[in-house]
């Protein structure tokens, strides 16, 4: 298979049990030198996917160009910038000539123009579509992430997989993260270094070597220490509130909010290491999630290699697709091509 925009590799650590990737194309040096500790850097393209010259005939084509802000359904604007990468992506599968082809975006994709886009190459082509919203909880992912797939066939219609667990069957956050330190041992990832396409970053990481704490202020802390499990900043006394909360009364119900031991996360983003951004809190101790549990809630082993600074490693963590729903989605093509 060929991995588009691959990142770290959560959908490949997916569809490795079904598929060898011979070709992953990924621009940021960081994301890439983490595909290639975990998937032998032979087959990685670290560079812009407008590079990809030599494209290998596959069966399966997986990734999804990231979302620059999709433009509005109706605009059909075929020059617009942000069909560019789509474009791109399309170029890829019609080099490769996949018998399936599998994409992964944020649920707003489908009303979008790329999308549109998409349909319209996709059946000139000769793929069939099929395509809806799958939540990682049904497949067994400790979060309720939440995310737009579509696959494409021209060997007969592929369609979604089907949820393996139900809301009263759901992994909760307990299940991942239970056991691991209260207090992380260190700030910061341990002194290490590696090189990969000829630069020197940080790494290899894995297992404990991720469970790194912050060092909240004073204020911080007491704002944490104010939250219960399934709280959020509704919880602050006023005197703990910062002013633009004070002055914003409603909204953006998640931030500073904390995890409840026997549910799902909510979704992972990039800044999951900001108690600010989401709810992000442990369920019990007061601090956010750290970087191993992060990985954890999107089911990554603790044997999968990291790679980068602890801000490009949260990035890569939250921008991957949880490997286990990636699974789901690998056994369905893998039973389709037979
Ligand atoms: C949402 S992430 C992919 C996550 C990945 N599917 C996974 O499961 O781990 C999108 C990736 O596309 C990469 N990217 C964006 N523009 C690119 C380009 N023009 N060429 C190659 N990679 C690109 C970004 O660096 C980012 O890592």
């Amino acid at each position: 298979m060929i991995d588009l925009f691959a990142g770290c590799g959560g959908l490949s650590q997916g569809f490795r049990a079904a598929f060898d990737p011979v070709l992953a194309v990924e621009h940021d040096h960081a994301a890439a030198a983490t595909y290639a500790a975990n998937f032998g850097p032979e087959h990685v393209h670290q560079g812009d996917i407008a590079t990809v010259t030599d494209v290998p005939e596959v069966d399966l084509v997986v990734g999804g160009p990231p979302c620059q802000g999709f433009s509005a359904l109706g605009s059909r604007d075929v020059d617009d910038p942000r069909n560019a990468l789509w474009r791109e992506y399309f170029r890829v599968v019609r080099a490769a000539r996949p018998r399936a082809f599998v994409i992964e975006n944020v649920d707003r994709f489908l009303g979008s123009a790329e999308f549109a886009l998409l349909r319209t190459e996709a059946a000139a082509a000769g793929y069939e579509l099929s395509w809806g919203l799958l939540l990682a909880a049904d497949f067994g992912v400790p979060q309720r992430r939440k995310r737009a797939f579509v696959l494409g066939s021209r060997v007969g219609a592929l369609p979604l997989p089907t949820p393996t667990h139900t809301r009263a069957d759901w992994v909760g956050v307990r299940t991942a993260i239970t056991g691991l330190p209260a207090a992380p041992a260190s700030t910061t990832l341990p002194s290490r270094s590696v090189r990969a396409f000829g630069r020197t970053l940080p790494g290899d990481f894995r297992g404990l070597d991720l469970h790194v704490g912050r060092n909240p202020t004073p204020l911080s802390l007491a704002r944490y220490r104010a939250i219960p499990p399934g709280g959020g900043r509704f919880d602050l006394p006023d005197d703990l509130l910062p002013r633009c909360w004070r002055e914003k009364r409603t909204g953006t119900t998640d931030v500073m909010g904390r995890m409840r031991w026997d549910q799902p996360s909510l979704t992972i983003r990039t800044e999951f290491f900001k108690p600010e951004k989401g709810r992000y809190l442990h369920p019990e101790h007061h601090r956010p999630i750290t970087h191993l549990e992060a990985a954890r809630l999107q089911s990554f082993p603790d044997t999968f290699r990291w790679r980068g600074s602890k801000i490009e490693i949260a990035r890569q963590i939250g921008n991957a697709v949880p490997p286990l729903l990636a699974g789901a989605v690998a056994a369905r093509v893998a039973d389709h091509l037979g």
